[in-house]
């Protein structure tokens, strides 16, 4: 059987997910390469539905495996990918998605797996059956929830079970599944309408060159489309520059955050600058904002915006926040969105929960905690911290928040309500958008 080029890519991309590299980047050089739109959108589904499902894929593995050896990275990735191929896409015939992975076990690791990769795949068949859901035939392959419920949400809902067993803790059983099931939808793609712009004229206008924009639920200037190819993503956004990017529970909490904001306005951890286009467009004008992030690659990207949208920021400077070269009490407005776990996220990025560890989420807290002192020593008497991430572990959001509260006498909540709320969690399972978080403090004193 010749082997099928758009798999081999597929397993390509998945090696290199692996290895760290950035998979929006490995899978966008791949896509380039094809022609044909079907061969493309078979390629993008073979190696998300492989990346989410992987937790899914790999218990049938060991559930199906004779041998006693752990599977090899390159076989591993095969066999997902067949099993995405029986499992998960209606329009591959069985027999096509068997002898495929076949030939590429051969092509990739020489002739000693094909026999195993056959055989494990035709027994998954088997067990299969003609059952009208494959997935149903299978179920009793898995833990059951009753007797072990982080081992359920792991295999069957596909996570790491080290983070379900902590989202198990905080949110119980039903409220984790249905978090980790949507961490497997494929998410639509929000962008938020700028002001002036009026959000139904842009969703008419985009109906009309046959882009489906639907109202977001969460705030009135947030429109949800089909996801895109990366490229046609890049094109949209340069045929539309009153759209940016931007998750509807981000956009919610920029609204929040922004009110009565002031400048001069300091975006700490910036890039590639959603909430900087946000912040230009809630200040004064004449007002100055500063731009900063520790990658230069990154402001790249910031730099390009801005002048798609044609706005940005007074300054853009290139610097670690947690040495940042302002002086002491210069803003009115620090924004910090600092590099988190992503845990609110892992919708959008198939690979993210599979890099995590669980000692990420105390690194990435100290870090956060770091610069948020930092950046509350760029406060001036009377100026706010605006805090965010799209992270749902306390340790990265409230913990932080009252470790630097602890600390300094001359902070204080800042709420953005009458009621007296300061803080917010966006959650994936309740508001069925991107998982988030946003604060904000207040340096007591005189504004000078
Ligand atoms: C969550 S992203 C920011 C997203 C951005 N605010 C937006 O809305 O587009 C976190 C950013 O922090 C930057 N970063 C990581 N460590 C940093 C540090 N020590 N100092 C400054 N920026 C840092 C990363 O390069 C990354 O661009």
């Amino acid at each position: 059987m010749i082997l099928d080029p758009v798999r081999r890519l597929a397993w390509d991309v998945l090696q290199r997910a692996e290895q760290d590299e950035n998979l929006d980047a490995a899978l966008d050089a791949a896509l380039a390469s094809l022609q044909d739109e079907r061969d493309r959108r078979f390629l993008a589904e073979l190696v998300k539905g492989a990346l989410r499902w992987r937790g899914r894929y790999d218990h049938l593995i060991q559930r199906f495996s004779r041998r006693d050896a752990v599977t090899p990275p390159e076989v591993a990735d095969v066999l997902r990918l067949g099993l995405h191929q029986l499992l998960g896409m209606d329009r591959v015939p069985d027999h096509a998605a068997v002898h495929q992975s076949v030939a590429l076990a051969r092509d990739v690791a020489g002739p000693w797996p094909a026999p195993f990769v056959n055989g494990l795949l035709q027994s998954v068949r088997r067990a299969v059956g003609d059952a009208p859901s494959p997935l149903d035939a299978l179920r009793p392959l898995f833990p059951d929830p009753a007797r072990d419920p982080d081992g359920w949400l792991a295999a069957w809902w596909s996570h790491p079970r080290w983070l379900v067993a902590r989202w198990r803790a905080r949110y119980g059983l039903e409220a984790t599944a249905e978090l980790c099931r949507r961490n497997n939808l494929p998410p639509p793609l929000a962008v938020h309408v700028l002001a002036p712009a009026d959000p139904h004229e842009v969703a008419a206008r985009l109906a009309a060159a046959g882009r489906h924009a639907r109202p977001g639920e969460l705030y009135p200037r947030a429109l949800l489309l089909e996801s895109e190819e990366r490229a046609a993503l890049a094109a949209l956004l340069q045929e539309r520059p009153e759209l940016i990017v931007q998750d509807e529970a981000v956009q919610a909490a920029c609204d929040l955050l922004l009110d009565g904001v002031a400048g001069p306005a300091l975006d700490l951890c910036a890039a590639p600058g959603g909430k900087t286009a946000r912040l230009r467009a809630a200040l004064g004008a004449g007002e100055l904002l500063v731009a900063a992030d520790l990658s230069a690659r990154r402001l790249r990207k910031l730099l390009a915006a801005a002048k798609r949208i044609d706005a940005g920021p007074d300054l853009v400077v290139s610097a670690d926040g947690r040495a940042a070269p302002f002086r002491a009490g210069s803003f009115a407005t620090v924004l910090l969105d600092g590099p988190c776990t992503g845990t609110g996220v892992l919708r959008r990025h198939p690979e993210g929960r599979w890099r995590l560890r669980p000692e990420s989420v105390a690194g990435s807290a100290d870090r956060l905690t770091e610069l948020a002192r930092q950046a509350v020593g760029l406060l001036r008497p009377g100026g706010r911290l605006l805090y965010a991430t799209c992270s749902l572990e306390p340790e990265e959001n409230e913990d932080v928040l009252h470790t630097i509260l602890a600390a300094d006498p001359s902070l204080a909540p800042c709420p953005w309500h009458a009621n007296g709320e300061w803080a917010r969690t966006w959650l994936p399972q309740r508001e069925g958008a991107d998982g988030f978080f946003a604060a904000r403090l207040y340096r007591q004193g005189e504004a000078s």
